[in-house]
This record gives structure tokens, sequence and C-alpha cells, in this order.
């Protein structure tokens, strides 16, 4: 038997190198918020929640939203790599990861104007000023009516938090992630600079595209400057907001620019300048964000694709259209853990559960040799 005989390994179970790092496949966890950390730090909740997606074989385990500053969180809830103490608790979880085969990576954030709310299950209701924080953003204008009014930032704050981004990412090496994602997406800090909506200075950050780019632009050379260089670097990026300021066209030129800056993927979501993640500003259906990762990718630049995956025939013909790179997994992957393995079954490239950890998958095979015989 000569191997084209063989039928070809789906493209979503080939494995993958960025840089230095190998991806055992080109599933990812999408980042997701949980609201269950405490002092920023995670705890058991997050290494089981993350923990059984590796268990569950995904290419990528990326954390959700984590906060470079205090300030920069969402809810008090949201976890954090601010400090050195969140080290430890990070540590725990990526060796956990990385131990059962899967890549360990982090989502950097700030929340921006858009901090110190509730949870989304609360419609991020602001938190009252007992509980509240002084919110920032590029001007005075609060995320919608009602929201905190935040203080506009002035440029020695923006190198602050240019700096913040940078130790985080120190922090991310020595806590042992191999790969980060900057946040720039869904009206969060680096987001609401983007777009020209929220987004009305007249300083060097603000005005034309180049203006509204810079400060996410200074964030991404500060982190690569500090983040392994045989590490890769993601950036997420609301490929249009959702309020007809900041265009595909406008990702396409941020991506470039990223791309020279030594960024790796750009993970391409859409909307969220005001509302939750998933309030998305065009109709929704299986792979409505694809369109978006497809472009960026067809300029030249690596791009990962979500929204609304929900198996692996379908992830695998974005990755076979040449529309993306990687896939990411979000809601699907809280409804099935064990996406990744049910999609490499679905594709046909893993008939004996060999891809599953050998507990599981070796009673699984005699499961299956049971049930032929009955
Ligand atoms: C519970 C939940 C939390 C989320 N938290 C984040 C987050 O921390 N950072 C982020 O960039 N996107 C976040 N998102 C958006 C997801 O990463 C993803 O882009 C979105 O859910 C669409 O993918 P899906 O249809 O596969 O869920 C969140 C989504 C959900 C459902």
């Amino acid at each position: 038997m000569n191997d084209a005989s063989l039928p070809a390994r789906p493209l979503l179970f080939t494995p993958m190198t960025i840089r230095g790092i190998t991806l055992p496949n080109r599933t990812v966890v999408a980042p997701m918020v949980q609201y269950r950390a405490r002092d920023g730090h995670p705890g058991d909740f997050h290494f089981v929640h993350l923990g059984k997606f590796a268990l569950g074989r995904f290419g990528i385990v990326m954390t959700e939203a984590t906060a470079v500053e205090a300030r920069g969180r969402v809810t008090h809830g949201c976890p954090g790599i601010w400090s050195d103490e969140h080290i430890p608790a990070w540590r725990r979880i990526t060796d956990y990861i990385r131990a059962e085969g899967s890549v360990p990576a982090m989502q950097l954030a700030h929340a921006g104007r858009k901090g110190a709310t509730h949870r989304a299950q609360e419609n991020t209701r602001p938190y009252d000023a007992k509980d509240a924080w002084p919110v920032v953003g590029p001007t005075t204008e609060p995320t919608s009516a009602g929201h905190h009014i935040p203080h506009a930032l002035t440029a020695p704050e923006i190198a602050d938090i240019v700096r913040a981004f940078a130790d985080a990412a120190r922090r991310a090496e020595a806590a042992g992630f191999d790969a980060i994602e900057i946040h720039s997406a869904h009206g969060y800090l680096l987001a609401s600079f983007l777009s020209p909506i929220c987004n009305t200075r007249n300083d060097q950050y603000g005005g034309d595209r180049a203006g509204r780019m810079r400060f996410p632009l200074e964030v991404t050379r500060a982190v690569r400057s500090v983040w392994p260089m045989h590490k890769p670097l993601f950036f997420r990026v609301s490929a249009l907001d959702g309020a007809d300021g900041w265009n595909l066209d406008d990702t396409v030129a941020l991506a470039l620019e990223l791309k020279a800056l030594g960024v790796d993927v750009v993970d391409c979501s859409s909307g969220g300048l005001t509302g939750t993640a998933t309030a998305a500003p065009i109709p929704r259906h299986p792979g409505f964000q694809v369109p978006f990762a497809a472009t960026v990718r067809k300029a030249g630049v690596p791009s990962m694709a979500v929204g609304l995956i929900l198996d692996g025939p379908q992830a695998e013909k974005i990755l076979r259209d040449g529309d993306a790179d990687l896939i990411a997994i979000g809601r699907q992957a809280l409804y099935d853990p064990f996406w990744a393995l049910h999609a490499a079954e679905a594709l046909g490239c893993d008939p004996g559960f060999g891809m599953w950890p050998d507990e599981y998958g070796w009673w699984l095979a005699k499961r299956s040799q049971s049930l032929v015989r009955a």
C-alpha cells in the first residue's frame, strides 16, 4: 500500500508548526470568560474547565480574556496576569495542558470602558458605585447610555498600558504559556481605539486610521519584543465593528501591519462595540465570520476563523477552501468538550479511538467491538 491509496489526512488533524511551536492539530478553544476568578487568580474551576479541553485533544487551549491591569477586568471575577502572584496558579494549568499534548495559550486583555460591569448573564449591567472602579477609554464617551463615564487616557497613560501588556506577556511566559493572543475585538480597550465611532480623539492616537491603529500597534510591538521569538503571537480583531466605523478594508490594512510586527495569526471576530461579544453585526448562521478570516488570509496574513463552527466536516471545508489556517470553537466546546475527538471521528481519521487519552480510548474501542458483535 502506498501513500496515494491512503485516505488523505484531514487538514484539521494535520499538525502545524508556527515559529517553534507545533500544534498537534488545527483546533483551538476560543477565549471564553467564566467570571470565576478571585482577585485575578484562576482556581480549581479554571484547572478543570481548561484542563478538560486538553483531555479533549484541542490543538490550542486558550484562556478567557485575562486582564493586564486590575482595572482592565470586566467583572471582579475575571482572571488576571497583572501581578507576579498570578503566575503559579496559571503555571499549574499550563503544565497540565502541555502534559496532555495541547498548547496552552493566554488571551491578554484590557476591558477599557466596558469594565466594571456585571456578567453577561446580568446583561453586563454596570456595577454600582460601591463595586465599580474608574474605567478608561479613548474619550469620556461611555460604551452605551447608562454605562460608566470613562476617563480619557492621556498619551503617558497609554504608554503605561503598553508597558502593562508587555509585563503581562513576560508573566505569561513565566507561567508556561506557549502562545498569546492580544484582544483587540468586541469594543474593549484596544478595539475602542480602532473604531472612529468611539475614538474621536484629535491627538496622535486618534484621527485617521493610522492614528487609531497606533495604540494597538504599540502594544503589539511591545509584546513581541518581550515574547520569545519561537512562540506564536495571535491578535483578535473585530473585522467589522458593527457600527459602520471600522470595516474589512481597515482590518486587512491592520493585519498587514500586524504581520510586519511579528503577529503570526489574526483571529477574525466581529462586533461588540457595544453589547456582548456574541452580539454580531451581521446575520448569524454557521460560519458567519469565515469570510472575514478568508479575506485576511487572501491578503497574505494567516487567519483563524471563529463563530458558529459546529462540526468537523464544516471546519475541514473551511481549511480545504483556504479560508483560514486555524479553527476556533467557542460555545460548541462548552456543549461538547470532546469536540475535537468527535470531529476526528466524523472525518474518519480516528476509527480506533487512538487519539483519545488511552484511559478512555482503549475502553471505547472495546465497546465498539462489542457493539459490532451485538
Ligand atoms: C461564554 C463566552 C465567553 C466569551 N468570552 C470571550 C473572551 O474572553 N474573549 C474573546 O475574545 N471572546 C469571547 N467570547 C467570544 C468567543 O471567543 C467566540 O468568538 C464567540 O462565542 C463565537 O464563537 P462560537 O459561535 O463558536 O461560540 C466569548 C463567548 C462566550 C460564549
